[in-house]
């Protein structure tokens, strides 16, 4: 297939390039960085630097859609809000425009989202075949991924099925969350954060990969599916689990309340509690390599 790729040079693309290319896909990246796209896309990956490079008569059989600018690094001033807006919602608007001008349709547009859609589910399972409630005014997050699948939505029709991919927490040998955590938690100064009681919805590196290209694969996957592993944990738990991988314990906690005055609103990302369950990737036949935390930890470790 000949698959088109937004945010190809991130952390999950780049994963997602590498097992795309070895199963034999020819790979275009849409990248505000177009001269580094080969380096870490692939040898032989194009890169768009528009979309108006995306012509009517060129035919890409998917589209998988992954831009989006980094959401925990920054303070989320208006300035802020509005590229993590614009790199999501009106990239996609502007991705399904050019999928609608196309003279054939991708059969596919995978596009990305995340279980942040489901705001503070404190102990309620968070099921990806249920309906998601508007979100709070004051969730930006929930706003963002609710905004971000509707936008993707629009591209749906009998000729191109969209599949939104509610990822968690990605565990990775390199980048992403473990990044963050792993010096701290080595030097047993790892802490768990407020009073470690809400669930984290993680998933392998490996794992989402693959579940992207079962999703690609399935032609009956439409709709949300959750990109978690199926056996979330507390925070208290996933902790112990990391600091346990070094031979540590945790000792420490970051009270809430210190959380939010530095965090802001973004402390929701850390405080949250959502108990995701991978109900649609289950009953398509998916099957888990690493869904057990400890063993996933120690594989990155
Ligand atoms: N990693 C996780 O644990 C996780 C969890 C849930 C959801 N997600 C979502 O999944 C997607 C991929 O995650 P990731 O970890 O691979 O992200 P990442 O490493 O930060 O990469 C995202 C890509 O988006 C593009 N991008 C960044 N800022 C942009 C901007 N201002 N405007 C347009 N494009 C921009 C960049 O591509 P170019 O520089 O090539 O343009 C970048 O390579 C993200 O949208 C993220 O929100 C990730």
């Amino acid at each position: 297939m000949h698959i088109l790729l937004t945010g190809g040079t991130g952390l999950l693309g780049r994963a997602l390039c590498a097992a795309l290319l070895a199963d034999g896909h020819q790979l275009s990246v849409l990248s505000r960085r177009p001269h580094k796209v080969a380096a870490l896309c692939g040898p032989g990956v194009q890169a768009l630097v528009s979309l108006d490079d995306w012509l009517p008569d060129m035919h890409f059989d998917a589209v998988i859609n992954l831009a989006g600018a980094p959401i925990i690094d920054l303070p989320w001033t208006t300035a802020r809000k509005q590229t993590l807006w614009a790199s999501r919602i009106t990239l996609t608007e502007q991705l399904v425009t050019a999928l609608q001008r196309a003279e054939r349709k991708p059969a596919v547009l995978l596009s990305g989202s995340a279980i942040g859609i489901y705001g503070d589910c404190a102990e309620a399972p968070c099921s990806d075949s249920a309906a998601v409630p508007n979100p709070a005014p004051a969730d930006f997050a929930a706003q963002l991924c609710a905004a971000w699948e509707t936008a993707a939505r629009q591209a749906s029709t009998p000729d191109t099925r969209v599949s939104l991919l509610r990822t968690g927490l990605v565990l990775a040998p390199h980048g992403g969350l473990l990044a963050r955590m792993r010096l701290p938690f080595r030097l047993g100064l790892g802490a768990r954060l407020g009073d470690g009681q809400q669930w984290m919805s993680w998933i392998h590196l490996d794992d989402w990969v693959a579940a992207v290209l079962h999703l690609l694969a399935q032609p009956d996957a439409h709709g949300a599916c959750n990109l978690t592993a199926p056996q979330p944990v507390r925070n208290a738990d996933f902790s112990a689990a990391l600091a346990n991988c070094f031979g540590r314990r945790v000792h420490l906690a970051a009270p809430a309340s210190v959380l939010r005055l530095l965090l802001g609103q973004r402390a929701g990302l850390l405080l949250d509690s959502q108990r995701v369950l991978p109900d649609r990737l289950l009953a398509t036949g998916y099957a888990f390599r690493h869904p057990e935390l400890r063993s996933a930890l120690q594989s990155l470790s």
